[in-house]
């Protein structure tokens, strides 16, 4: 394997790189006090809420939710892997990237795509030598035209068929094309006896598979693992060749469950399907989707597993559907995929039934309205309650006047009613910084200190060099106070850093992501208060951790020993200081 790139060097690039620079370039900034601002590249808002700090060199989208530093930018917004986006930064500054093992090498992504590449060319050459596998497509009604189109292919039933094309297994292995064996030398095909679907990414390079067993093994889909390439959440089958089918702009795209659906629908005339990998609907699956069209027409079994996932896509599809955007449900007949049913009533009629799908809306009434009795009181009042957090996520516009207007009717509460249920929880009103920015952390009140310390912090790491006693900080009973003295410790081991590099040692984590969270909090206060109140939660966090240590000694019907009398003492001591502070 590729050795790792070292954390220092990640963090050395984020010292040297500037976000405002790098966002700069890609999206329109002006000057907001301390911080700049313009409108998200992430949604398509009217009112500018996304916020770039200098101070914490990360960013804030409030629109999308999405926040983080310059790495983290890069991936979101160019759609880059993690290593891409480091490649990025590197090349801006001219640097060549260090690998762990002690030789310096460039990074080429190209070996595990080159590896794909190579995979997809040898199945596709063992399907012309299999007649078993051709005989099972002809059967399933696939030609070899769209064969060809979707570049199918045969994995062999073979442990070691493709392993022996690589003397060299790495970059396959890091494509998750073959396994590593355990405990020895060595590694063996991942795809056995396999039909072979390969995915790819909207600029058309393999970046996966999926295989279907010609066997009877359990498995009947197997797909590759997540890899730096390839995200199952954010990438979806056959979107690469619906666009490369499509003439001019796509007038929709219909997102199916199976490889096989998106198959037999292009081959019946039905170019514009794309599946999900195997997974549930992600919202970055939302925004690839309608980076293409305009009207995105999702295919579900019309059971009750199929109606859940809808509600799934549904709700991560919310947010997206303004403007000129649509979505609709279409609910496939008892028993029916969009393989079988396309094969039984053709193209002509189930493009019928693709234009008149259900709209977002009205499986989202259907589906709420299934959960009240409309014809008592309380039954209307549970359905504002029940539609108020999906009306707080569509953005402003006419889709959701309308839909207010809508949900008054059935509810017979005044439109302005329903409309103020839904106003506090998204959507600020003023577009200024503080106003964009959701409301303060609602957590645990025991939290509230260590919280708000931390985020103090990440706006003025300096602070971190006046702390003492990070022992007894991290021993504070009280919630995040071991987080805080970390990030403390963090920060006076590299005086240089900001919040993005403590971000960047926490990534991937819980605690990581809620430090991205946390940072995008507003800030009341600014100057010389911010160590005045650094210093005094600091304090009363000790004195809660001494008074915990204190309890612990003198429990109910415990006796001290010379030695923990001595404790106490000091602890009493300690405690007398602390208030005198
Ligand atoms: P289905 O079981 O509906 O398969 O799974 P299908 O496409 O109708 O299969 P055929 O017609 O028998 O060939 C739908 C999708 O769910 C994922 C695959 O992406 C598949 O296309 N899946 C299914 C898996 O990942 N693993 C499985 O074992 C089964
Ligand atoms: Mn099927």
């Amino acid at each position: 394997m590729t050795g790792r790139i070292p954390d220092s060097f990640i963090q050395d690039l984020l010292a040297r790189s500037d976000i405002v620079e790098i966002i700069g370039t890609r999206v329109e900034l002006k000057r907001a006090g301390k911080e700049l601002k313009g409108l998200s590249p992430f949604t398509h808002e009217k009112s500018p809420s996304f916020f770039v700090s200098p101070a914490k060199q990360m960013f804030f989208d409030f629109s999308s939710g999405k926040n983080g530093n310059a790495i983290g930018f890069l991936m979101e917004y160019d759609r880059l892997s993690f290593v891409e986006a480091v490649e990025e930064l590197a090349g801006r500054l001219g640097l060549e990237i260090p690998r762990e093992g002690g030789f310096s090498q460039r990074l080429v992504l190209d070996g595990p795509l080159d590896a794909l590449a190579a995979a997809e060319r040898y199945w596709r050459e063992q399907l012309k030598q299999a007649p078993a596998a051709v005989a099972y497509l002809k059967k399933r009604g696939v030609n070899g035209e769209t064969a060809k189109t979707f570049g199918l292919g045969y994995a062999p039933e073979s442990w070691d068929a493709l392993t022996r094309m690589f003397p060299d297994p790495k970059h396959a292995l890091e494509a998750g094309l073959l396994i590593e064996r355990e405990g020895r030398e060595g590694a063996y095909d991942r795809f056995r006896n396999r039909i072979m679907f390969p995915i790819r990414d909207t600029r058309g390079r393999v970046i996966g598979f999926g295989g279907r067993t010609l066997g009877n093994d359990p498995a009947k889909y197997l797909n590759s693992p997540e890899t730096p390439l390839f995200h199952k959440g954010r990438n979806l089958y056959g979107l690469y060749e619906a666009k490369q089918a499509a003439k001019s702009a796509l007038p929709y795209l219909i997102v199916v469950e199976g490889y096989m659906d998106v198959v037999m629908l292009a081959q019946h005339g039905v170019r514009e399907a794309v599946a999900t990998l195997g997974t549930a609907t992600t919202a970055e699956h939302l925004h690839l989707l309608f980076k293409q069209t305009n009207k995105v027409v999702f295919s579900f079994d019309g059971d009750r597993a199929g109606r859940s996932a809808a509600w799934r896509a549904l709700e991560q599809a919310l947010p997206e559907v303004h403007g000129v955007r649509e979505c609709r449900f279409l609910f496939l007949p008892d028993g029916h995929d969009p393989d079988s049913l396309v094969q039984e009533i053709g193209a002509e009629a189930f493009r019928a039934l693709v234009d008149g799908a259900l709209p977002l809306t009205a499986f989202l009434l259907q589906e709420l309205e299934k959960q009240v009795d409309l014809n008592s009181l309380e039954g209307r009042a549970k359905l504002a309650a029940l539609a108020q957090p999906h009306l707080a996520k569509l953005k402003e516009g006419p889709l959701r006047s309308l839909l207010t207007e809508e949900l008054a009717r059935r509810t017979r509460l005044s439109a302005a009613q329903v409309e103020r249920l839904a106003a506090p929880a998204a959507h600020p009103a003023s577009d200024s910084a503080a106003a964009a920015r959701p409301a303060s952390s609602r957590a645990d009140p025991a939290a509230r200190l260590p919280r708000r310390a931390l985020r103090i912090l990440l706006e003025a790491p300096a602070l971190a060099r006046q702390a003492q006693h990070l022992e007894q900080l991290a021993a504070s009973p009280a919630p995040g106070a071991a987080a805080l003295a970390e990030a403390i410790e963090f920060f006076q081991e590299h005086p240089d850093y900001k919040a993005s590099q403590l971000l960047q040692s926490w990534q991937g984590s819980p605690k990581g992501a809620a430090l991205a969270r946390l940072a995008a909090e507003p800030l009341d206060i600014d100057g010389p208060a911010l160590g005045n109140e650094f210093r005094e939660s600091l304090r009363r966090l000790r004195e809660r951790a001494v008074r915990a240590e204190m309890e612990k000694l003198v429990g109910p019907g415990r006796s001290l020993s010379l030695a923990e009398q001595q404790e106490l003492i000091g602890l009493q001591h300690q405690l007398s200081e602390l208030k005198t502070v």
